[in-house]
């Protein structure tokens, strides 16, 4: 009896057509309760009105309406994989971080990303390219949030906002603008050397897979008893690194505006899996002023302090939802694991605030909840509620020391001790240094990127107004190696005598 009724009901869904239908699940609203019609809304009669009733229009157009959440403040434009990290070297010494003992393979999830412009802008634009990779260690996570070039354009976190302000398109136009990009720079003769690096043809890569990626910052490693070492960290791309110059940047664009973020899908896909290498450089702490710079100034390379091979990174996995896994994702310098502080670099200390408190207006403040940023260890701190609250809390105890349910602490996880003497204060640094690296950089660049450089940077300086500005950038450059100043300044048609003469009364 029951099979003859089957029968009759899918032949008479066969020939409604719709025996394909019934095994796709169905369209519902949020509640979980299937939809009628998802193409006409509900009006009263053919003429009238659409009806209030009708509630799965309102909550359609109510989703719709909250689709978007704040980009971030800067490197909106950006890319995601999922992969692993592995240890090949041993620096264990060094380190009590489970993440680096020899053999331990953890998950990572990595995001590049451009800087300046909004979301979907092109990726070939010049800019630093970030590079953030947050590692699900067993001990909690720990982000190592850095970017493709190895230093910054400045030394301390106060003059981040005025910087991104300068570079960001102008307020009254909309429009980014190098007269005012440079009219700030101007002041800032530490940037030399940065600016050196983004005009040059390492400020647009030809793909993220070949671009390596440096943490910039001195970091501490510390060990079981308390002492620690100063590190730098920098990931090697087995891809080697390839770049795009001025006139391929007009093609491709003209092409793929989203070239990055198709170049690393499409890779991944076809199971061509990229890898890092990671390597870290190391001084003690009485080796801090053995430098003519100051090794704790993030706009510095640690010349000829040799690199240690720690492991090796692979992608090999793009994210199922771009929106979930990659712009949900908080990566902020403030995570950290027993092992791995930062250091007293003026600029890293601004960032361990500036992540977490610019993801808790972003993304919420459970922004530590979701999947892609959970940790893979529990979590068993006493922060609680706020929006959007999912996490698994039991029990009555929400605060510490408490006999009931105790919350013991670590002496493992305690954080080194830093010896201080003397006064607070509010001054610069004493070894500037703000121009030998960039020239450096510079006479370390064959002839064809020297050209690069000089027409990249001649383009955008070209468009400052000011002429103070103009042969106070010159002076900089010439400063830094006296080819390269004298170069700009005949591109620019300005007289090199007078940068020249600048150029001789700055200090190094
Ligand atoms: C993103 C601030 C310097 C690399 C961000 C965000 C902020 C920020 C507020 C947005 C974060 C978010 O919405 O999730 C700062 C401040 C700096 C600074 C205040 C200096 C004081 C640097 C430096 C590097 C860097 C030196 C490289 C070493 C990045 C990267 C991202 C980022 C890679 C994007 C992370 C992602 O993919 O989500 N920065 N930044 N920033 N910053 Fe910085």
């Amino acid at each position: 009896h029951r099979s003859l009724i089957a029968a009759f009901v899918s032949a008479q869904l066969l020939l409604s057509g719709a025996a394909f239908a019934q095994a796709a699940p169905p369209l519902t609203r949020d509640n979980g309760a299937a939809v009628g019609d998802n193409q006409n809304s509900q009006t009263a009669g053919a003429d009238g009105p659409v009806l209030l009733q009708d509630v799965h229009l309102i909550q359609k157009l109510q989703r719709f309406d909250r689709e978007r959440i704040p980009e971030r403040v800067v490197h909106a434009r950006g890319t995601g994989a999922h992969g692993s990290f592995v240890v090949t070297g041993d620096i264990s010494r060094y380190t009590r971080a489970k993440v680096f003992q020899p053999g331990t393979t953890t998950p990572v999830f990595v995001r590049f990303s451009t800087v300046i412009h909004g979301n979907h802008s092109p990726e070939t634009l010049r800019d630093p390219r970030g590079f953030a990779t947050k590692f699900y260690t067993s001990e909690g996570n720990w982000d190592l949030v850095g970017n493709n070039l190895p230093v910054f354009f400045i030394r301390d976190a106060i003059k981040f906002p005025d910087m991104v302000h300068s570079l960001k398109p102008s307020p009254d136009t909309n429009v980014q603008d190098p007269a005012r990009v440079f009219d700030f720079f101007s002041h800032v003769p530490e940037a030399t050397q940065m600016l050196t690096r983004v005009y040059s043809d390492y400020g647009t890569p030809r793909s993220y897979r070949e671009m390596d990626g440096n943490g910039v910052h001195a970091y501490k490693l510390v060990d079981d008893q308390g002492g620690y070492v100063y590190v730098k960290f920098h990931w090697d791309s087995r891809q080697g690194e390839h770049n795009l110059s001025g006139a391929q940047i007009a093609s491709v664009q003209g092409r793929d505006f989203n070239h990055l973020s198709n170049d690393l899908m499409k890779a991944i896909e076809r199971g061509d899996y990229p890898k890092w290498d990671l390597y870290v450089q190391i001084l003690k702490p009485d080796q801090l002023d053995q430098f003519a710079f100051n090794p704790l100034d993030a706009t510095k390379v640690w010349t000829g302090v040799p690199e240690v091979k720690v492991g090796t990174m692979t992608l090999d996995r793009n994210p199922a939802n771009i929106f979930q896994e990659t712009e949900q994702a908080a990566f902020a310098p403030a995570n950290l694991v027993p092992g791995i502080e930062p250091s007293e670099d003026r600029l890293l200390q601004g960032r361990m605030f500036s992540y977490a408190d610019t993801q808790l207006y972003r993304v919420g403040t459970n922004v530590n909840q979701l999947p892609i940023n959970a940790p893979k260890v529990a979590v068993n701190s006493n922060n609680q509620d706020g929006e959007h609250n999912s996490g698994a809390r039991t029990g009555k105890v929400n605060y510490e020391p408490s006999r009931i349910q105790p919350k013991p602490q670590s002496d493992a996880a305690r954080y080194s001790a830093l010896p201080l003497s003397g006064a607070t204060q509010q001054a610069r640094i004493a070894k500037t240094l703000n121009f030998r690296q960039a020239g450096e950089f510079y006479r370390s660049l064959s002839a064809d990127e020297r050209k690069s450089l000089i027409a990249n940077l001649a383009g955008d300086l070209g468009q400052v107004r000011d002429e103070t500005t103009m042969y106070t950038m010159l002076s900089y450059f010439h400063k830094a190696d006296a080819d390269y100043g004298t170069r700009l300044a005949q591109a620019l048609k300005r007289d090199v005598a007078k940068v020249k003469s600048l150029s001789d009364a700055l200090s190094d």
